[in-house]
């Protein structure tokens, strides 16, 4: 048996960082720090991506608490708001005072590297569900 509480702060974390990876395009692309290269159309797709996956992990929380009075989805909008906070402020101390559009990047980068290890980790985690848990992968 998976521990519920175990789940529900994974699946906050994901959530979190989808949650983040919009508003981290959001706000570097209106600094005017990702205008090289074309690379701002990518990263509008990557953002509208994040938002695709928001919906699917909301919805995956949603049937979770559904088929089961034990998981909370409020419990998992928590920490997903916590870790949206977090990743804010690493963000911040990451670019520094004046961030230069490949730190930027690299930054996305980074945060892009850590909802595939949330995915990973939920991925084994749903394993041990017997299928409740379906589609629970990044791409
Ligand atoms: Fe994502």
């Amino acid at each position: 048996m998976v521990e519920i509480e175990k789940l529900q702060e994974k699946l906050g974390e994901a959530l979190g960082l989808e949650i983040a990876a919009q508003k981290a395009v959001e706000e570097l692309g209106s600094k005017g720090l990702l205008d090289k290269n074309g690379v701002i159309t990518q990263l509008k797709k990557m953002q509208s991506q994040a938002g695709n996956h928001q919906s699917k992990l909301e919805e995956v929380v949603q049937n979770l608490a559904d088929g089961s009075d034990e998981l909370d989805p409020t419990k998992v909008q928590q920490v997903a708001q916590e870790t949206a906070q977090k990743c804010s402020s690493m963000m911040q101390t990451y670019l520094g005072l004046d961030p230069d559009s490949s730190e930027a990047i690299e930054f996305l980068c980074l945060a892009e590297g850590g909802e595939v290890t949330h995915y990973e980790v939920l991925a084994a985690m749903s394993k041990k569900l017997n299928g409740k848990m379906k589609d629970i992968n990044h791409y």
